[in-house]
């Protein structure tokens, strides 16, 4: 493994190597433990989007790795005036060891892996979270010991969250079923990918979808550059909420994890996510220790 830029790019083995450092190097924190892997490394970190959880978690994460992280915002670099990713690429590799980048376009992510030489993290594109995904796996395996006969459902946007949850999910061989409305589904190629495996369902139905559900996930309506659609997205999505209905049919100890932030009363209730605060948390404090594991796996 040289990147993460998307989890299609992973095999299984990989995965589940992560997630045991992860667990490993989360131990470790809580046990006051040092894990000096990254000693004398810089981390470029890269931001064209907002983001709270991926900057202090990569921050944090790589001062605890020993290492040094650059927070280089595209308002101030070049590549905000239109300086090509291809050269930018070519000269941060000279400087830093790695490059977190969070962008809108999953081909820029993949054009600084092919023209730098150092490892590339998608800290999330239009197209794919796959930092926040093996956190999520992650949280799940830790409240539910193992992802065996496990059952993951996804309720809302056809999005990044529910394309790398998709290929996530059916990796480490748990079932999957989306329900999003017909006009908001994945792309044809994580369909294509998913139309592979024999325990993958899409519906138009939430209920559907949630029935038996061992985990439920959802995501905002609108994700960031979306804003203009958000009258329109409300309208699409109505309907596609985590509630009380929903907990209903999934199984009784359902866990809910949202990736956040969460807009309460749109695609999920207050009440549910407060009753499953500790799940949803938990899960963010893991995108610390998963995307350490990333950094050693890929920089040490
Ligand atoms: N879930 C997530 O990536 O959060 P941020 O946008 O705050 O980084
Ligand atoms: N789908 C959301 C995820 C935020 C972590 C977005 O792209 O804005």
């Amino acid at each position: 493994m040289k990147h993460l830029l998307k989890l299609l790019d992973l095999s299984t083995e990989e995965i589940i190597d992560i997630l045991n450092l992860a667990d490993q190097l989360k131990y470790e924190l809580k046990h006051g433990i040092p894990h000096p892997h990254l000693k004398g490394k810089t981390l470029g970190m890269i931001f064209q989007k907002s983001s709270t959880r991926t900057r202090v978690s990569f921050e944090t994460g790589m001062y605890q790795l020993g290492g040094y992280p650059l927070f280089l915002s595209s308002n101030d670099l070049q590549i905000g005036r239109g300086e090509p990713v291809q050269d930018t690429a070519r000269v941060l590799s000279r400087y830093l060891d790695g490059i977190m980048i969070r962008t809108f376009e999953q081909a820029e992510v993949e054009a600084l892996a092919e023209y730098g030489n150092i490892p590339i993290i998608n800290g999330l594109t239009d197209f794919c979270h796959p930092c926040q995904v093996l956190a999520d796996l992650m949280t799940i395996r830790e409240f539910k010991g193992s992802f065996d006969g496990l059952k993951m459902c996804f309720i809302g946007d056809g999005n990044n969250m529910a394309n790398s949850l998709i290929v996530g999910g059916l990796k480490v061989g748990m079932s999957v079923s989306i329900a999003c409305p017909k006009d908001y589904r994945p792309p044809k190629e994580i369909l294509d990918f998913a139309a592979k495996y024999d325990n993958f369902e899409i519906t138009d139905s939430p209920a559907q979808a949630a029935k038996n559900a061992d985990v439920l996930y959802t995501d905002v309506w609108a994700s960031m550059g979306q804003e203009g659609e958000a009258e329109k997205r409300k309208k699409a999505f109505a309907g596609y909420q985590i509630n009380d209905e929903i907990m209903s049919v999934a199984n009784a100890d359902a866990m809910v994890l949202h990736c956040l932030p969460a807009h309460r009363e749109e695609e999920i209730t207050a009440k549910v996510f407060e009753e499953h605060a500790n799940e949803i948390f938990e899960e963010a404090e893991n995108r610390l220790h998963a995307q350490k594991a990333v950094m050693v796996k890929l920089m040490a």
